[in-house]
C-alpha cells in the first residue's frame, strides 16, 4: 500500500477497545490497517475489546473484502453490504444506539489522483466525472457523521485532487453541523517503516 494512502487511519488514533467503521472499505487496505492497530497486543493474548464493521455495497468488491480480511483470522470484524449512506441504525445489547469512535468514509471518487500511476484516468477524465460525485460524497460522510459519538473522530478521504471532491463535502458537513463538528488536527505518528 502507498504510504499516502495510510494517512486517513494513521490520523485516528485506532485503539484495541474502539468501535470502528469502515464506511467504504473494499479492497480494504485501510481495513487491514485498522486491524493492526486494533490487534496490537494481540501476540500478548490480548484480544481487542472493541470491534471493526467494514463495509462495502458492491457485492463482488464485498467478496474481495471478505477474503482478504479473512486472511486476518480477526476475531473483531464484521463485513457488511450496505450503501455507505444507507447504513442502517444498529443497537447495542443494552438497547443504547450503537456509535462509532472512529469512522473511515473513503468515498468513491474520480480517482483523479491516481493519474500518476493509472494513465487511463487522464485519458478518460472530464470535469463531471468529480463534480457529479459530490453529492454521492457528501451524502455518505454525513451519515458517518451521524453515526459517530461524541468526541469521536471520523477521517474523510478520496483519491481525489479535485476540491468539489474534497473541500467542498467537508465544508457542506461543517456549515450543516451548525458547529457540532470540527476539524481535527491529529499529530500523525511516523508511517516510515510501517
Ligand atoms: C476508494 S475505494 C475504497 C478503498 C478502500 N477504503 C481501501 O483503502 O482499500 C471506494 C469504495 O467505495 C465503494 N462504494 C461505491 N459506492 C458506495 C456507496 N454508496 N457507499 C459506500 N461505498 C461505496 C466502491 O465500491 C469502492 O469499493
Amino acid at each position: 500500500m502507498e504510504q499516502v494512502s495510510m494517512v486517513p487511519v494513521a490520523c485516528l488514533d485506532i485503539q484495541p477497545n474502539h468501535a470502528v467503521l469502515d464506511m467504504c472499505a473494499s479492497p480494504g487496505s485501510k481495513t487491514g490497517q485498522v486491524l493492526e492497530a486494533m490487534q496490537i497486543r494481540l501476540f500478548q493474548g490480548e484480544i481487542p475489546s472493541g470491534f471493526l464493521i467494514a463495509n462495502e455495497p458492491d457485492l463482488k468488491r464485498c467478496k474481495v473484502l471478505a477474503g482478504n480480511m479473512k486472511l486476518f483470522s480477526s476475531p473483531c470484524i464484521m463485513v457488511t453490504n450496505f450503501r455507505g449512506e444507507d447504513i442502517p441504525d444498529m443497537k447495542q445489547g443494552d438497547g443504547q444506539p450503537l456509535l462509532f469512535d472512529r469512522i473511515i468514509c473513503d468515498v468513491p471518487c474520480s480517482g483523479d489522483g491516481t493519474i500518476r500511476k493509472n494513465p487511463n484516468v487522464w485519458n478518460n477524465w472530464n470535469p463531471a466525472r468529480g463534480n457529479e460525485r459530490f453529492s454521492l460524497q457528501l451524502n455518505i460522510a454525513r451519515r458517518g457523521v451521524h453515526l459517530l459519538k461524541e468526541e469521536g473522530l471520523m477521517a474523510y478521504s478520496s483519491c481525489s485532487m479535485n476540491q468539489i471532491e474534497n473541500e467542498a463535502v467537508v465544508a457542506q458537513l461543517l456549515e450543516e453541523s451548525e458547529g457540532l463538528i470540527h476539524i481535527f488536527s491529529p499529530k500523525v505518528r511516523s508511517l516510515a517503516g510501517s
